[in-house]
C-alpha cells in the first residue's frame, strides 16, 4: 500500500534534472508565452463558440467565457507555483508524483495523455471544418465519404446518427504533417508556431475591431435565453433547463463547453525542461498567455453575439460566418484562412505536449523507457512516442465526431486542473519551507476556489462524459498495475537502498 502512495522528493526531482538525455534549453519568456497563445486560441473560439452560443447559452456566453476564464486563472496560478518549484517536463504528472504519490501520479499522467491526445483530435476535427470551408470558396468540395466521421451525435434526438461519411481525411492529413514537423525538432516548431500565432492574433483583433462596427445591441436581448445556470449531477438536473436530448443548457453549461477554448496554457508547463530560465519564465508564460486570451475571447464573443442574433449564429464556423451575414464575404474568407493557420498552431502545441508527459513517465519507469524516453540523436526530440501519439490522434480525428471529442477533452482537463490545485494545498503542508519562486496568491483561497470551480464545470457536462472519464481511468489503472507499479524506478531505487542498509532519502 505504501508503495502506491510513495512520493518523489523535490530533491530527487531536481537531482534528475542534471542527467543525460535532456531536451535542449532554447525557449525564453516570449517564446513560452507564444507557445501558450499558440495552444490556446484555436478550434474553441473559432468553432465551438458558434454552437455554444446558438444551442446552449445565447449572448450570456460572454459570462460563460468569464466563468471558464476565472476557473483557468485559479488553475494557472497553481500550475505556475509548481512549475517554478519543479521546472521539469511532465507538468501535473510530476507535481502529483511529488505530492499525492505514485498511484495518483500515474492517474494524472494517463489523464493528461487523454487531454492532449483527445484534445488534438478535437482540434484536427475543427481544423478540417474550417479548411473545407476555405476549399469551398475555391469551388472545391471533398466527396462526402472523405469529409467527415461515419457518425455524429444528434443533440436534439439524444443519439448517434450516421452521416454518410467514412473518414475525416483532412483531419488525418493535418495530424500526419504536424507529426513530421514535431519529430524534426522543438526549435523549428517554436519558429513555425510564432508565425502562426501572429496570423491568428491578427485575425482575432480584426474580428473585434471590424466586427464592432456591425454590432446591434438589440441582439444582446434576450441575454440568457437558456437561463444563467445549467448544472446537473450524473444526469439529474440540479439547476436550470435541459435540451431535448436531456443535456443541461444555460450560462454555466456553456462555460463547461467553451472551457475547451482555454485549454493549452497548461502545456507551457510541459516545456519547463526546454526553458532557458524555467523558474521565472514558465510562470510568466502560463499566466501571460491565459490573461491575453481571456481578454480577447470576451471581446470576440461580445462582438459575435452583437453582430448576429444568437439563434442565427452558424454552429460550424460561427466567427467567420458572422462576417458573411454582415455582408463582408471577403472578411469571411480572411478569417476562415487565418482560422486554419491558427488552429494548426494549436494542434502543434497540443501534440508536442503528449509525448513530453510520456517522457516524464518513462523516466520514472511508469511506461517502457526504451520506447517513450528515447530522444532522437540528431533532432533531440522524443520521436518514437511523437509518432505513436500521431497515429492515435489521427485515428480518433478521422473517425469520431467533434462534440464527443470536445466533451471528453474538457472533463479530462478539468480533472487534471483539480488535481493540480489539490496538489498545491498538499505541498504547502508537506514542504512548507521549499523554495517557491512563484507563489499562488491568497493561499488557500485560490486553490480551493480552483477545485470548486473545476467541479462545477465538470458537473455541468453531459453525464456520458463522466462514464468515459471513469472508463479511461480504469483502463489506466489496469495498465499501472500490469506495468508501472512493477517497473517503478522509485520503487527499485528504494529497494536497492533498503538492501544496502542505507537510510531512504527520496
Ligand atoms: N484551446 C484550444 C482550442 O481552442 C485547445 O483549440
Amino acid at each position: 500500500m505504501n508503495q502506491l502512495f510513495r512520493t518523489k522528493s523535490l530533491a530527487l526531482l531536481m537531482e534528475e534534472m542534471t542527467g543525460e538525455n535532456r531536451l535542449r534549453r532554447v525557449l525564453g519568456p516570449v517564446q513560452l508565452t507564444s507557445l501558450g497563445v499558440g495552444a490556446i486560441i484555436g478550434a474553441g473560439i473559432f468553432v465551438a463558440t458558434g454552437s455554444a452560443a446558438h444551442n446552449v447559452a445565447g449572448p450570456s456566453l460572454m459570462i460563460s467565457y468569464v466563468l471558464a476564464g476565472v476557473t483557468c486563472i485559479f488553475a494557472a496560478l497553481c500550475y505556475a507555483e509548481f512549475a517554478s518549484m519543479v521546472p521539469v517536463a511532465g507538468s501535473a504528472y510530476t507535481y502529483a508524483y511529488a505530492t499525492l504519490g505514485e498511484l495518483f501520479a500515474w492517474i494524472i499522467g494517463w489523464d493528461l495523455v487523454l487531454e492532449y491526445a483527445v484534445g488534438s483530435a478535437t482540434v484536427a476535427n475543427g481544423w478540417s471544418g474550417y479548411f473545407q470551408s476555405v476549399l469551398a470558396k475555391f469551388g472545391i468540395q471533398l466527396p462526402a465519404a472523405l469529409s467527415g466521421p461515419p457518425m455524429i451525435y444528434d443533440t436534439a434526438a439524444g443519439q448517434f446518427v450516421q452521416t454518410g461519411g467514412i473518414v475525416n481525411l483532412p483531419a488525418v492529413l493535418i495530424v500526419a504533417i504536424v507529426t513530421i514537423v514535431l519529430v524534426k525538432g522543438i526549435q523549428e516548431s517554436a519558429r513555425f508556431n510564432a508565425t502562426m500565432v501572429g496570423v491568428k492574433l491578427a485575425a482575432v483583433l480584426f474580428v473585434i475591431l471590424v466586427g464592432a462596427f456591425f454590432v446591434d445591441p438589440d441582439n444582446w436581448t434576450p441575454f440568457a435565453p437558456y437561463g444563467m445556470t445549467g448544472v446537473s449531477f450524473f444526469g439529474n438536473t440540479l439547476f436550470g433547463q435541459v435540451n431535448a436530448g436531456g443535456q443541461p443548457v444555460g450560462m454555466i453549461a456553456g462555460a463547461a463547453i467553451i472551457f475547451f477554448a482555454y485549454i493549452g496554457f497548461d502545456s507551457v508547463s510541459t516545456h519547463a525542461e526546454e526553458a532557458k530560465n524555467p523558474k521565472r519564465d514558465v510562470p510568466i508564460g502560463i499566466i501571460a498567455s491565459l490573461v491575453i486570451c481571456t481578454v480577447l475571447y470576451i471581446a470576440v464573443v461580445a462582438v459575435l453575439t452583437g453582430m448576429v442574433r444568437y439563434d442565427r449564429i452558424s454552429i460550424d464556423a460561427g466567427v467567420s460566418d458572422a462576417f458573411k451575414q454582415a455582408g463582408l464575404p471577403w472578411a469571411e474568407f480572411i478569417i476562415a484562412s487565418a482560422g486554419v493557420a491558427g488552429i494548426t498552431s494549436v494542434l502543434l502545441v497540443l501534440m508536442l505536449s503528449a509525448p513530453r508527459v510520456f517522457l516524464a513517465m518513462a523516466r520514472d519507469g511508469m511506461v517502457p523507457r526504451a520506447f517513450f524516453a528515447d530522444v532522437h540523436p540528431t533532432f533531440r526530440t522524443p520521436w518514437k512516442s511523437t509518432i505513436l501519439v500521431g497515429v492515435f490522434v489521427a485515428t480518433m480525428a478521422g473517425f469520431l465526431p467533434l462534440d464527443a471529442l470536445l466533451h471528453l477533452t474538457n472533463i479530462g482537463t478539468l480533472f487534471a486542473f483539480l488535481i493540480v490545485c489539490a496538489a498545491v494545498l498538499i505541498m504547502r503542508q508537506t514542504n512548507p519551507a521549499a523554495e517557491r519562486p512563484f507563489r499562488a496568491p491568497f493561499y488557500p483561497v485560490v486553490p480551493i476556489l480552483g477545485i470548486l470551480s473545476c467541479l462545477l464545470l465538470m458537473f455541468s457536462l453531459p453525464v456520458e462524459n463522466w462514464y468515459r472519464l471513469i472508463l479511461w481511468l480504469a483502463l489506466g489503472l489496469v495498465l499501472y498495475f500490469m506495468y508501472g507499479h512493477r517497473h517503478s524506478a522509485l520503487r527499485k531505487r528504494d529497494e536497492a537502498i533498503a538492501a544496502s542498509g542505507a537510510p531512504r532519502r527520496g
